[in-house]
């Protein structure tokens, strides 16, 4: 049989998705660690929000959003959203294949938890789809039979951030009520596990009087992705890239609001890939 194509190829771009623009965070953090690679970003703001979907749903979208990588010959598929990752990545790495490397942003920080010895307790903030898959819970486990993690799912601070209340007094007010849970009380560490919360991670740090470690998606995956291509000797020697950004639905308040998921304007196009 003959070998299938893949897209392998060091000057081809990465490609980064979302159900909205927070995974936008992931792509500054990986257009900042490593400015020569080439992005393709596809935020899929018709099915926003991920969290309240089915594990069935957020699976189809995962396959059609990664054949649309596919055909715009991404070497690298990061699922750069929480609820995705939790719910659809090993689908998507099985329909992937060869053909592309396929990396989640659950993996690298459960990574960085698991290797931090002083953390006993870890708590996780995240969508009603990542909370209820537990994943973070079975994969950090798996690694440190004697850590805690106690997770709370918190739907409000997606719409939240992406209508761009962040910074300001309702958000604090909100921040503050999850927060505030029991279930939170005793924690030593707390995982940003979604990637629309980085926006927040200032108000959430002031909550805690800078005295919580706080662990994001966004460097951590970045850094992920560098070495992963270093691995494969993937590295790109082309110069000033040029990044498609696309959305399955397009408005102009979302294009405004990329602008503080993404330092530097942006373009949104439109794809739409569920003809
Ligand atoms: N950014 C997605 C995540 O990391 C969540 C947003 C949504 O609910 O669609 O989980």
């Amino acid at each position: 049989m003959a070998k299938q194509k893949n897209n392998l190829s060091a000057s081809n771009p990465i490609g980064i998705f979302d159900s909205g623009i927070g995974g936008l965070t992931v792509a500054n953090a990986i257009t900042k660690l490593l400015p020569n690679e080439k992005l393709v970003y596809f935020g899929d703001i018709a099915h926003l929000p991920y969290g309240d979907k089915s594990a069935d749903s957020i699976k189809y979208y995962g396959i059609r959003i990664a054949q649309f990588l596919l055909d715009q010959q991404c070497k690298i598929i990061v699922i750069a959203c929480n609820t995705a990752s939790a719910l659809a990545y090993e689908t998507i790495k099985d329909f992937v294949g060869n053909k592309a490397i396929v990396l989640n942003v659950i993996d690298p920080v459960v990574k960085v938890v698991a290797e931090n010895k002083t953390t006993r307790h870890v708590g996780v903030i995240a969508t009603k789809g990542t909370v209820r898959s537990d994943i973070y819970s079975k994969k950090i486990t798996a690694l440190r039979k004697d850590m805690k993690v106690s997770s709370l799912a918190t739907p409000l601070l997606v719409s939240m951030i992406e209508e761009g209340f962040f910074n300001n007094k309702i958000s604090r007010a909100v921040i503050n009520s999850y927060l505030e849970r029991p279930k939170l009380k005793k924690i030593d560490s707390l995982i940003l596990a979604c990637t629309h919360f980085p926006l927040i991670k200032p108000e959430i740090e002031e909550y805690y009087k800078h005295h919580m470690v706080i662990i994001d998606s966004a460097g951590v995956v970045a850094s992920e992705v560098s070495e992963t291509l270093k691995r494969n000797r993937l590295q790109t020697t082309l110069k000033k890239p040029k990044h498609h950004f696309y959305v399955s639905d397009y408005t102009d308040s979302f294009e405004k609001s990329t602008q503080f998921f993404f330092k530097g304007k942006i373009t949104l196009e439109k794809a739409d890939i569920w003809k």
